[in-house]
């Protein structure tokens, strides 16, 4: 398994380019399953969870190619219809062929998504939002069992903002029979973006960037070429280490007007940005001050931020809290953050963080894709060296880290423990 060897270092300066957004991509993959045919989606980084959606594809019939950030996907002959055990423990966002499988072949069977180190994730909302569709839903020895011989439109209300129920409720509905209307739907730029490509292919929604969608049946769907949006995660993960150097660096190939909150929150603790149309400049302060963070669906704070962010507020001057509205026990990596000699108290679900002059190097471990992020971050500011064991969660989601880290003149090294 690998580990990363980082020696701290704060003078990090330069460009850095972010990736496409694999929280956009693989909802785009599950939508190729919808249109026969070959749809081609460009600005595709190479990541292990694309890779598992790639193979995931593959065993229900398409042909993929995935390569020099291209991936094709040729969905004419969709054989099977279901997402096994091994492939769904392995990637929760496995549930998205759920809603395409039902729309296109009337059945499906998926493996039910358990647990994760950021806690329990339900799909309820995902199985009654397809049951006001039609389907009959039933749980079988640990699979979903959805048949509907037809999928008709309905009004669905969301209990809660989901990224996965709504994307997967869009994909259902635009093969349903007349209209569907979607309240409470999430409004992330990843739903933006799985609208557009399911519009590019025919589909009648509208609505985008509100909480309301309309989405009125069509009869089938063709495959069509799209470039994906850039990842407004990995964009926020280099800004944030960039708040923590000494110098400007500047992240480049994001869209800015995804990153609202997070802007409004560097400012307060001290940045200068520089925003242009596709790249931003961060201007580290002198002495980085205290913000409270709440996450909460988009616009809000993305819970997927949370833990880069506590690092920085581990170095503030003053303390702040930081609490998770979205997934209440994402602090895996609290503990490993004061294994740094940050100092950082759980109160229930708040983080009460005092922030320290310093942290000190030390072996910790990844436990979620961005708990790593969060811990290579600090490794890149801490005094002395920080092992970071099973950086595989790492490389989910995010594109040769520590090679992009190392151009803005980060000291990691990847190596086979
Ligand atoms: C997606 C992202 C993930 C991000 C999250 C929140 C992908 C592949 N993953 O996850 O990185 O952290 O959005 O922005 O895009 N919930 C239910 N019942 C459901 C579904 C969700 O109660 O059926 C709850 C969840 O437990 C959570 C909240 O709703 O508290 C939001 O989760 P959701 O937006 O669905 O997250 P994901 O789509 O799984």
């Amino acid at each position: 398994m690998d580990r990363f060897i980082i020696e701290g270092n704060r003078n990090l300066s330069g460009k850095i380019q972010v990736s496409g957004a694999k929280n956009a991509i693989l909802p785009a993959m599950a939508t190729c399953l919808l249109a026969p045919g070959k749809s081609v989606l460009r600005n595709v980084p190479s990541l292990i969870d694309l890779k598992s959606m790639a193979h995931l594809l593959r065993v229900l019939g398409a042909r993929v190619v995935y390569e020099n950030g291209m991936m094709s996907i040729d969905s004419r002959d969709i054989v099977y219809n279901e997402a096994p055990y091994e492939l769904v423990s392995k990637m929760r966002a496995s549930i998205y062929v759920l809603g395409p499988l039902l729309a296109r072949l009337g059945e499906a069977r998926v493996s039910f998504p358990g647990g994760c180190a950021i806690g329990t994730r339900p799909v309820d909302l995902h199985l009654s939002a397809l049951e006001a569709l039609g389907a009959t839903i039933e749980i079988e020895h640990g699979y979903i069992h959805a048949t509907a011989e037809k999928l008709i439109g309905a009004d669905i209300h969301f209990a809660k903002s989901s990224v996965g129920a709504t994307i997967n409720t869009l994909m259902a509905a635009v093969l349903a029979q007349g209209q569907t209307r979607l309240f409470n739907a999430a409004m992330e730029p990843e739903v933006d973006s799985t609208i557009d490509l399911l519009n590019k292919m025919g589909a009648k929604i509208t609505g985008t960037g509100s909480t309301t969608l309309q989405i009125d049946g069509v009869e089938e769907l063709f495959p069509v070429e799209m470039q994906m949006i850039s990842d407004r995660i990995e964009a926020g993960t280099f800004l944030i280490a960039g708040a923590m150097s000494t110098q400007p660096v500047t992240v480049e190939n994001l869209d800015p007007r995804h990153l609202d909150i997070l802007l409004d929150k560097l400012r307060l603790a001290g940045c200068e940005l520089d925003v242009q149309e596709k790249s931003i400049t961060v201007i580290p302060p002198q002495v980085i001050k205290p913000v409270d963070i709440l996450t909460l669906p988009y616009p809000g704070f993305p819970t997927d931020l949370q833990a880069q962010f506590t690092v920085l507020m581990s170095l503030a001057d003053g303390s702040s809290y930081i609490e998770d509205t979205i997934f209440p026990d994402r602090f895996m990596h609290v503990a490993e953050l004061n294994r740094l000699q940050a100092n950082i108290r759980m109160e229930r679900n708040i983080a009460r963080v005092e922030g320290v002059p310093k942290l000190f190097g030390a072996e910790v471990m990844a436990t979620d894709l961005r708990a790593s992020a969060a811990l290579v971050l600090a490794g890149m500011v801490a005094e002395g060296s920080t092992i970071v064991s099973r950086i595989y969660h790492i490389d989910r989601g995010y594109d040769r880290i520590e090679e992009k880290l190392n151009s803005i003149g980060a000291k990691i090294v990847r190596e086979d423990a």
